[in-house]
């Protein structure tokens, strides 16, 4: 049989380690690996000089936007930036205009989304109003469910306990929820009395989203999910007391997992403090005890994801005077990969980390079945790196629509050269190659939780 495309010349990530060798594409899958003898005939060929490949990431933490907030950020900017980023599958959080919290929303959104798509995405719902609902949202092909505890973004009262118990029970273990584990009552009360005593810098800021914000969330959370046996999946954990939660709830056996972000690995609050408000972002930088704990728990094991919480806004939303003003996030998709790689280079990481925490885990986690591996059957979705080349991370070059960064002017070794999405290449030295719509819409199937074959 004839392959489509054959890839050679290269290295890559197969079965826990890196080895010599060629990828035969057929279909949008990969055909077979092995040496080049081995290879059947093909259709063209690339050598790829020696690059590294790895399976095409996957983040399952982006805020994608469009309609109603496409000023900040549409389908084909984002995942477009995916793909600069090395990222060939994104999962797309709810807080949208209109938010995703229904069956109807949540197939606007992907008929849209369609055309415009240049990687894989898969969609997460915010919980609806009436949970008969809940059914429908899961019939329709949502990855996850998202719940902001930090304020009101869905259908469901997220002071009442009661509700989230129902709601948590109603989806039990079909498909996983993922949390902003920050308490929207601490949050609120201390903001009020600082707004009253004229504060609204920084410290304010990290006053209000303190760690006992994110503890106290964590820990309401796991007492419902632990009753309902939900499968929680617990977004950007930044301090240790939170992680130490999970970590014990883990020991006891609860379906939990986590996720870290690059920003709360790699900065601090003194990087908050020297960069300001284009570096808020919720939950906020911490101290360097919780830097060094979640490196810990990444190195350990207990980390099972690291989501870039792309969270694009415009300039003028990052700039305003008073802290409670600033739209809160930053742009992670096309920094992550180059400073992780950067971690290889220093020694504090490795590439099997790598595919684990943005591949092999996110893959088993949200039912991605033929994502995330490089193996003969699985999608041919890869991303060719060079572990030597050295850039400066420029913001205002992002494809992205939110050109800033805390990382902006860091030096950075380990770049992104090529990235292919079902055996198409996409991005090519920095370059958008392919046309819209080359991505899939991820649809999870309604009782298992995976998604279609690939
Ligand atoms: O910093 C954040 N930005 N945290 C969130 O939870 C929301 C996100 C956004 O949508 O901008
Ligand atoms: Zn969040
Ligand atoms: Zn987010």
């Amino acid at each position: 049989m004839k392959a489509e495309l054959v890839l050679k010349d290269l290295k890559a990530y197969v079965n826990g380690t890196v080895t010599e060798c060629c990828l035969a594409i057929k279909n949008g899958k990969i055909m077979k690996i092995g040496k080049e003898q081995q290879m059947p005939k093909a259709e063209a060929e690339i050598s790829l000089k020696g690059l590294l490949v790895l399976p095409g990431l996957i983040d399952v933490h982006v805020h994608l936007r469009d309609e109603g907030k496409a000023y900040k950020e549409d389908f084909h900017s984002g995942t477009a930036a995916a793909a600069a980023g090395g990222f060939t599958t994104v999962l797309d959080m709810p807080n949208n205009s209109p938010v995703t919290m229904s069956a109807e929303t949540l197939k606007n959104r992907m008929e849209k989304a369609e055309e415009k798509i240049l990687v894989n995405v898969g969609f997460y719902s915010e919980f609806p109003k009436s949970l008969h609902e809940i059914d429908e949202i899961i019939g329709a092909g949502a990855v996850a469910f998202k719940l902001f505890l930090s304020e009101q973004v869905g259908g469901l009262n997220i002071e009442d306990d009661n509700a989230l118990a129902k709601a948590f029970k109603k989806v039990a273990s079909r498909i996983p929820i993922a949390i902003h584990a920050e308490d929207k009552g601490i949050i609120k009360s201390v903001e009020e009395r600082l707004r009253r005593e004229g504060k609204s810098d920084v410290e304010a800021f990290l006053e209000a989203h303190s760690e006992r914000v994110e503890a106290e969330a964590v820990k309401r959370v796991l007492k419902i999910a632990g009753e309902a046996r939900a499968r929680v999946h617990f977004c950007h954990i930044s301090t240790k007391q939170s992680l130490n939660l999970l970590v014990e709830a883990k020991k006891a056996g609860l379906p939990v997992t986590c996720e870290v972000t690059p920003h709360h690995l790699l900065l601090s609050r003194e990087d908050l403090k020297r960069v300001g408000a284009l570096a808020l972002t919720m939950p906020p930088l911490r101290s360097e005890n919780h830097t060094k704990a979640l490196w810990e728990g990444l190195k350990n094991g207990w980390v099972d994801v690291v989501g870039s919480d792309h969270a694009p806004h415009t300039l003028a939303e990052k700039s305003a005077d008073s802290v409670w003003n600033v739209n809160v996030g930053i742009p992670g998709l096309e920094t992550t990969l180059p400073l992780l790689l950067s971690e290889v280079n220093a020694g504090r990481l490795s590439i099997a980390e790598i595919v684990r925490l943005m591949g092999e885990d996110p893959s088993r986690i949200f039912g991605l079945k033929g994502f995330g591996s490089l193996k003969e059957g699985f999608r041919a979705d890869l991303v060719a790196v060079d572990l030597e080349r050295e850039f400066r991370i420029d913001a205002s070059r992002f494809h992205s629509k939110a050109k800033f960064s805390p990382f902006d002017g860091k030096s950075v070794k380990g770049m992104v050269v090529k990235t292919f999405v079902g055996g198409k290449l996409v991005m090519d030295e920095g370059e958008i190659v392919a046309k819209p719509g080359c991505g899939k819409i991820i649809k999870a199937q309604a009782k298992t939780g995976s998604v279609n074959e690939p």
